[in-house]
């Protein structure tokens, strides 16, 4: 089952916000219902954003009167979310064959759902070899955060497809998966597909990471991206640096793994990265139920940035990229 697709007249996408409870399938037929549809986190993940916001456009070619009115809609579709640069990517991708018809920037918006669906399969392996390789054995535990796998992307997902693809292979021993408050992306989805796959898992608080870390509990840490910078800077779900920070200390390899498409070569740094505050009604109560006092006040970053010394490598599609070593070629 595909997280996000075309069908017919509209968007098929799967409602995250109802999961592990309920598999619940949406069709979205105007942009204002999936820019809302995304705000509210239905639909997530850096790659599954990069293919809402190119089927918005599409969308948006069918129910729009003019090219300025698509031009307009798509506006307001990628800066639904700031941090997660796909979301954009996605929308000018599309958007760019506006001049050649509705069909065309359907077309392009499938392209680049059948690109994702490739690419997530090509990391999944090649990072499944990196982590047997550095760990100079198998089989492996790891430690995840948040959710990585095909719910944030189109078919398998990109750390959690590692995962996958180690468990298909028999190197996996058991992940570790992190709760992720406040929205809880890794307790309720990420063990949701965990269990769809089989795959031996147990879920641990986010406070609990570092510590097992230090204890050997984990082989690796293995992390989505949202945002990569020109040098390696890493966006993604807050908890995400503590945890690179106490592999460090462990020594433990400390992978993100992300399609080309959240490499933003216009970002020169993190310093320089959007990051989304979603307010505090998330933080001082859990999925509607008030845990704060009432008036609590809270900060509530949904990223953080990983610097690029901390990581051990990125693996995307086409490469192993090792942010902390000089380029080929530069001393
Ligand atoms: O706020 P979310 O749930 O969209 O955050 C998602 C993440 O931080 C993921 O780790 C990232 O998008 C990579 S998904 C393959």
């Amino acid at each position: 089952m595909r997280t996000i697709d075309w069908a017919g007249d509209g968007i098929d996408l799967i409602d995250q916000t109802l999961l592990p409870g309920r598999l619940d399938v949406r069709h979205v037929t105007d942009v204002d219902t999936l820019i809302a549809d995304i705000r509210r986190l239905a639909v997530r993940g850096a790659p599954a954003l990069g293919v809402a916001g190119a089927l918005g456009v599409a969308l948006a070619c069918r129910t729009e009167p003019s090219p300025d009115a698509v031009r307009a809609a798509a506006a307001r579709l990628r800066s639904a979310r700031p941090t997660a640069v796909n979301l954009a990517w996605g929308v000018d991708r599309a958007l760019g064959r506006l001049g050649d018809g509705p069909e065309a920037v359907l077309a392009e918006a499938l392209a680049i759902r059948d690109a994702d669906i490739a690419a997530c399969r090509a990391m999944g392996e090649r990072g499944a070899d990196l982590v047997a390789d550095l760990a100079g054995r198998v089989p492996v535990s790891v430690m995840t955060i948040c959710n990585t796998g095909g719910l944030a992307a189109v078919e398998r997902g990109t750390a959690l497809g590692v995962v996958q693809t180690l468990h298909e292979r028999g190197h996996l021993t058991e992940a570790f998966p992190l709760e992720t408050r406040p929205l809880l992306q890794g307790a309720r989805l990420t063990c949701w597909e965990l269990d769809a796959m089989g795959a031996p898992h147990r879920l641990l608080v986010d406070s609990a990471g570092p510590f097992l870390l230090q204890r050997g509990l984990a082989d690796a840490v293995l992390a989505g991206a949202d945002r990569i910078a020109a040098n390696g800077d890493t966006a993604n779900k807050v908890g995400t640096f503590s945890l690179a920070l106490a592999a460090r200390r462990a020594g433990v390899p400390f992978l993100i793994v992300a399609p080309e498409s959240t490499v933003d070569q216009a970002t020169p740094d993190g310093a320089s990265i959007e990051i989304e505050d979603r307010g505090p009604a998330e933080v001082v109560g859990v999925l509607g139920h008030a845990t704060a006092p009432e008036g609590t006040g809270a900060l509530n970053p949904a990223f953080d940035v990983t610097p690029h010394d901390l990581i051990t490598a990125i693996v995307t599609e086409a490469r192993v990229w090792r942010p902390d070593e000089p380029a080929p070629g530069v001393r």
